[in-house]
This record gives structure tokens, sequence and C-alpha cells, in this order.
């Protein structure tokens, strides 16, 4: 049975609308894909449908995972891959939770400074494009770890409709078209080769990567190993050796999936179950949420002055915290209790009024200028919701990096190399690619994770799976996520609502409130600036792509599929 008041919402629009003239574009449903068992929302039409294909033949939530993080790498090559790191949090039918951190690591040979050259100056580009950028790729531990601990079918059957599409090809959208066009000559520039992914091809071609194919069926019939100690790995490795990158098969070996404990706080009522570190997601969500807990946001009104105000205060204090305390938990000790305490929230908040803003400068020590937020290209991380008929959720967040990561495409092997090394503090007060400022805590390491804002994120209203929403957008994940989650339960907005409003985004430095362009009334933005908020509504096309799965009351299950991307919901 569908939603009834979503229906009737939907019908009495409907209805409002049948004598007036047909608009030039379809509004946005109001309503996202309603399902009654169980769903999958993610940036691919054909990773979406391979997920639920899982689900329907039986399997559960961590079966249609592994399929559905497979399918987008070979759909979804922007972002999905074999060649990154994710994390998933997850609730079982049981509720149970739990977190998997599979994200990339510094290799064995990597060095404080290797981004710096003799005189100390930070070699920006060298972090983020070719074989030195690339960590250690943690996704094929991750689905292998995923499948063994939860999973219920073989691996077999789960990667064939994933073989299957790389060898039979996907269709390529109007957006892809616009991304392999500009990329194309970097990639033939990065690896000196043309490749599968240089071709130029256009929207409604068919790609067929047979390499991934291959090495897919290697995976299904040889396993982890075959990644981290088999024929995978000699040519991986001889691959980044070739291009001067310093990853060994002693890297390979030595990686490890791990299980964490997901970060958990209340917020009026709802019980938040997010990333823990190495992402920042989990702890910088807690202390946002905590910051504005005490005030009626939805008396404020959506994205009205006061509310922008009060959100971009609470964003401001806890990215700060993010760069001076998170790192890698296996390296740095982080007071995370403390931190995600409601103390420590309200003695946060203790400077902030209505009546002005708070520099970033008087919130921390340093004299910190103008980073470099370069927020143009921004949506290169991939993020799916699953629920099942069994009542297990998950919400995983994954990644190359930028798009495309370093941009190196293992040719023989059919996938792109992240670029995650970027996401280290490569040097003291100097930005990464989102603009983030790190500290000690996140200084290269070997071995290390590097700092995360990824922030797959699960809910439990009164006791139950209530919504799973995570999207891309580096530094803008955190504040997207939280804006969602805030836009259902505070504002009374349906999934794709919540997905499709306008978002703003403040990460302490720069001191800039960014907003999506010609999304926010100008009285709003004036009334900000003359409050002390530098605004910038130029360089943010978009902030996040979020996909979500919110239950509603009846049971039924509603997806949010962002349309700023291709995101799509299937379900049954
Ligand atoms: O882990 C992180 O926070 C980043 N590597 C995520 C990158 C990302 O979201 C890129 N897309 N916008």
């Amino acid at each position: 049975m569908k939603s009834l008041p979503y229906l009737l919402l939907l019908f009495l629009s409907l209805w409002a609308c049948k004598d007036k003239p047909a608009p030039a574009e379809p509004a946005a449903p109001v309503i996202g894909t309603l399902a009654e068992n169980a769903m999958v929302v993610s940036a691919r039409e054909e990773a979406s449908k391979i997920g639920v294909e899982i689900l329907k033949k039986g399997g559960n939530a961590f079966d249609a995972m592994v399929a559905t993080e497979m399918a987008l790498a070979v759909a979804y090559p922007y972002a999905g891959n074999l060649g990154g790191g994710g994390f998933m949090v997850y609730r079982t039918q049981y509720g149970e939770i739990g977190a998997l951190d599979y994200r990339e690591k510094a290799p064995l040979a990597a060095e404080r400074d290797m981004y710096l050259d003799s005189a100390g100056n930070y070699l920006s580009e060298k972090s983020k494009v070719g074989a030195l950028a690339v960590g250690v790729p943690g996704t094929v531990a991750g689905i292998f770890a995923v499948h063994q601990k939860l999973g219920t079918l073989p691996m077999e059957e789960l990667l064939r409709p994933v073989i299957a599409l790389a060898r039979n090809g996907y269709v390529v959208t109007e957006k892809q078209a616009g991304r392999f066009e500009q990329y194309a000559s970097v990639f033939e520039k990065v690896n000196e080769e043309a490749s599968l992914y240089t071709l130029g091809q256009k929207a409604g071609d068919t790609i067929k990567n047979e390499a991934l194919a291959a090495t897919l069926e290697r995976l299904a019939d040889k396993g982890r190993s075959e990644f981290y100690q088999g024929e995978t790995a000699e040519k991986l490795v001889a691959f980044l050796q070739s291009k001067n990158g310093i990853i060994t098969l002693e890297d390979l070996d030595a990686y490890e999936a791990q299980w964490r404990e997901p970060v958990q706080f209340t917020y009026k009522g709802l019980n938040i179950i997010s990333m823990s570190p190495p992402s920042s997601g989990g702890v910088c969500l807690a202390q946002i949420m905590k910051m504005v807990e005490p005030y009626d946001l939805s008396e404020y009104g959506h994205n009205s002055t006061k509310s922008i105000q009060l959100l971009a205060e609470a964003e401001r204090r806890a990215y700060a915290d993010r760069s001076y305390y998170l790192g890698d938990p296996d390296f740095v000790e982080i007071p995370l209790d403390t931190l995600i305490s409601e103390g420590y929230a309200v003695s946060r908040m203790e400077n902030f009024t209505f009546q002005a803003a708070t520099p970033s400068s008087e919130v921390t020590h340093g004299n910190i200028t103008m980073a470099e937020a370069a927020m143009a290209e921004s949506m290169e991380t991939t993020h799916y919701s699953i629920v099942d008929a069994f009542g297990n959720a998950i919400a995983v967040t994954t990644t190359l990096n930028g798009a495309y990561g370093s941009k190196l495409y293992a040719k023989e092997l059919g996938f792109f190399l992240n670029n995650e090394m970027d996401d280290f503090s490569a040097k003291p007060g100097t930005p990464n690619m989102f603009g983030l400022i790190g500290g000690e805590a996140n200084a290269i390491e070997p071995q290390k994770r590097m700092l995360s804002s990824m922030t797959p994120t699960l809910i439990e209203k009164e006791g139950a799976f209530w919504m799973s929403v995570g999207t891309p957008g580096g530094s803008t994940i955190i504040t997207s996520v939280l804006q969602t989650i805030l836009n259902v339960y505070e504002y009374d907005m349906s999934m794709q609502e919540a997905v499709n409003a306008p978002r703003f985004h403040h990460q302490w430095l720069p001191d800039i409130v960014m907003f999506e362009p010609d999304s926010f009334p100008q009285p709003t933005l004036d009334s900000l600036s003359q409050l002390g908020y530098t605004i910038d509504v130029n360089n943010a096309p978009v902030i996040g792509k979020v996909d979500a799965i919110l239950r509603l009351p009846d049971g039924t299950l509603e997806g949010g599929a962002d349309r700023r991307g291709d995101d799509t919901a299937v379900g049954y």
C-alpha cells in the first residue's frame, strides 16, 4: 500500500494544476519513488537496478551493497571504484549497528613531507594527480568484509550481473558525456596513452569495459586475495611503479578493512548513527546538531536568515575542531565523547549571538588567510542507500576523491586509481582541494588513513529505522547531510523535497557562506551580509548530491534521489 497522506497530497497538487497551462519544464517531483518492500538509491540507474535484482532474489542489503558498489565502479567511473575506498554504516533488522572503514591508507614508503620541495613549499599537484597521489585502495577489502560478515548469497552470484554490465556495456548519460569530454585529454596526458576513457564517448553511446569484466571475474573466482596478493595485485603494482608510484605488493598485502563503532547521538528524539573517524563526518554532524538542538529551527523557517545563521555558526565551530582534533584513530587520540557531548556543544556556542557573525579568526587561534575552496567540480564521491525487505538498512559512501581520482587509469585492469593522499594535511595551514585546513592529527604517516568528510548516516525514530542518507561533496558532505535531515525533521518535507531543497555551506575557513546559485532570495542574502557574513553565490554550482531513503509512518519507503545528478531510486 502506498502512503495515503503522500498520495493525497500528490492528487491535490495535480488537481490544483488541472486548469493551468502546462509549465515549460516539468516541476521536480515532490514525492520520491515509493516502494513497499525494499529500495536502492544510487548515482546510476544501472547500479540501483542491479542492487534491487539481488534483493528480489532474496539477498539482503549487504549482498546488494556488494553488487551496487561494483556496478557503480562499472557505470560511474567518476567515483565508483575498485581503486578507492569508502565507509559503510549499517543497522540490521535486529537493531544491531556497526560501521566498516575501507578507507585508503598511506603507503609504507609515504613520508610526512612527501609533497613539499626542499624549501618547504607545498607542491599541490603531486597529492592530486598521478601515482604519488594514490592511497592503498580499500574497496575490494570492503566488499569482501561485508560479504563475509553479513552477506548471504555467494559472491559469484553477486558479481554476475556486474560482470554482465561491464561486458555488455552501459549507456552514457548527458551529464557523463560532458565529463568525458572535459577529462579525456587529461587522462591521455597523465597516462601518456589513449585508453577506453579517451575516446570521447557521447550521450547514448554504450561503453563496454572488458578489462574490468575480466578483473571482476578473477575476483569472483579467486576471492579477496586476487586483489591484494594475486595477479591483479601484481599488475596494479607494476602499473603504479611504471608511473613512479611508491605502492608495493607489501602495501597491498598489509591492507585490511576495519570494523568500527559508529558515532551515535540523539537529536530531539532521533537516534543518529553515523561514520566514526577516520571520517570526520559523524563527529562533525553530531557537534553541529548538538549545537543547534536547543534552538527552535522549525519556528525560524527553512532557509530563513536565522536558520542559516545558526547553522553556519555551528558549522564554523565544528569544522574548526575538525581541523585540530581529527585524524586516523589508530594513530591519534581523539576526545570523541567530549566533542559530541551536549555540554561541550553549549560551551562552543557561548559566544554565539543572532546580532552578528562570529569571525572565524575568533573561533580558533592562528591567523589563517583565505583558502582556495575549489567547489566547482566537487561531486566526485558517490553515496548509496539500501533498505531490504528484512529490515536491514545501510548507508555507504565511496570515493576516488577527485573526479576520476588521480586520473591514472590501470588500462589492463579497467579502473581508475584514487588521489586520496590529498585528504591528508600535506602542510599545516595549507588547504587541500576542498579548502580544508588540516592539523598535526592528520599529518601523513606510513599506513595511516587520511581524514575524510564522508558521512553515511542512518537514523532511528522511536526505536525503528527511519532514514538512510549520505552524499558526495568533499567538505560539503557533512553540511548537506545535516540540511537533508533537518529538512525532513524540522521542516516537514518529503524525502525528495528535502533532497531537492537548495543548500548552503560554511566550513570555518575560508570564512565564507557558500550558496547554490539562483536559489536563495536576495533579501535573505542581504540580511546575512549585513550581519557580517561573506556570501558566495558563484562558486558552488552544486552543494552535495544526496541519496536517501525515508521510512514513512505506514512502512512505505520513499526514495530521495538527487536531481543534481543522474541519481535514481529503484524499489519494489
Ligand atoms: O573523504 C573525503 O572527505 C573526500 N575524499 C571526499 C571527496 C568527495 O566527496 C569528492 N566529491 N565531491
